[in-house]
């Protein structure tokens, strides 16, 4: 039996791709080998890496005038990697600071550049996100950084700031769960290992004329440029998860693309905030309603004993990843693309029955 699981990634992904990798594992096409196993010159593992490549742009309706890469090293890497790429000496970086993860990213751009906190929602706990009028761009800023779901703390971006200044937005909590305006981006990036695909990597969509402004005084794996002129096979890149990959963007194609990967996601977050909001304050969501994330949803119970209650009956009835981020506590199920709706109405009724008999 699969579990139900809520993790906040690494998490849960497709059955049928699983399955699928597990069906041609040992012997990938006929070649006597793994995938894993084999050059990632050889024509095999190419058409591997370019379909891949394909289907992110074509998923995410990206337009020509992007380049899309896979890097190694996570979204973390890609803190540091888009301010030594972007931000010539004389230029300044906004940060917009949403929550734990969008403070990440000022912290680690700090030592490549003059980057500054452009918007701070600490005064509310970060509950909320800003309006365009509260975002303070200074004079010489080169990029507005921002999060468009912050993962900890259970709050989405939903009305990306215009503001003239390009932005660059890490989407790993909801990377392809919803349209990208790319009008708006420079650079987009997120880790894989939530709606994606085994973590080992960040996919990149990069603007053709920033990687042409872009620093040169890089080491090649740290320059944009590289991965974009090498097609991201300038080194052993990480074949597993691009593989893998490969397969859920193409499940996402069949099942109708971006558009209808945003609906389900609307409609299984919903559920469980039905459950919170109808539960007369036994569970509490702290996050403004107009914001609310539709990947990770966070909820306190009136007692942290009953929290501890409430995840050991979790997992005794086969539920996973529903302890809140070690930093703020509580709990938090995160649904994922991967995650089915069966799962999503499994624990909005198990927290019903938690209610009735604990309420
Ligand atoms: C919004 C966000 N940004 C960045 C990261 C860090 O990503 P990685 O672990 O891929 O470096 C995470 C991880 O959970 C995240 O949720």
């Amino acid at each position: 039996m699969r579990a139900h699981n809520f993790g906040a990634g690494p998490c849960t992904l497709p059955l049928e791709v699983l399955e699928e990798v597990q069906a041609e594992f040992v012997d990938f096409d006929g070649t006597g080998m793994s995938l894993i196993e084999m050059s990632h010159r050889s024509p095999e593992y190419e058409a591997v890496h370019d379909a891949a490549l394909g289907l992110a742009r074509e998923v995410a309706e990206a337009p020509e005038d992007f380049e899309v890469l896979f890097v190694q090293g996570g979204a973390t890497l890609q803190f540091a990697m888009v301010a030594m790429n972007l931000l010539a000496l004389e230029q300044k970086a906004g940060y917009v600071v949403s929550g734990s993860w969008g403070k990440r990213a000022l912290e680690d751009a700090e030592p490549h550049g003059d980057v500054y906190s452009a918007w701070d929602g600490k005064a509310d706990s970060y509950t909320r996100m800003p309006r365009s009028a509260e975002i303070d761009i200074r004079a010489g800023t080169r990029y507005l950084h921002v999060t468009t779901n912050e993962t900890i703390g259970g709050i989405r971006m939903v009305d990306i700031p215009e503001l003239g200044v390009p932005l660059v937005a890490d989407m790993s909590s909801d990377y392809l769960a919803r349209p990208i305006d790319w009008r708006l981006y420079d650079l987009v990036y997120g880790g894989v290992q939530k709606n994606l695909a085994p973590a080992g990597m960040a996919v990149i969509y990069v603007r053709r004329s920033a990687l042409d402004s872009a620093r040169k005084d890089l080491g090649s794996f740290l320059r944009y440029s590289w991965h974009a002129e090498t097609r991201s096979l300038g080194h052993t890149p990480p074949m597993f998860s691009i593989y893998i990959m490969g397969k859920v963007l193409a499940r996402m194609k069949r099942g109708g693309g971006i558009r209808a990967v945003e609906k389900t996601a609307a409609e299984k977050a919903a559920v469980l905030y039905g459950v919170i909001d109808e539960s007369a304050g036994f569970y509490r969501n702290p996050v403004d309603p107009a914001v609310r994330s539709h990947m990770n949803i966070v909820f306190r119970l009136p007692e942290e004993a009953l929290e501890k209650e409430f995840l050991a009956a979790s997992e005794q009835a086969g539920m996973v990843g529903l302890k809140g981020h070690r930093s703020v506590g509580g709990l938090r199920a995160s649904l994922y693309y991967a995650l089915p709706m069966a799962s999503v109405e499994y624990l909005a009724e198990f927290m019903a029955d938690f209610q009735s008999s604990h309420g």
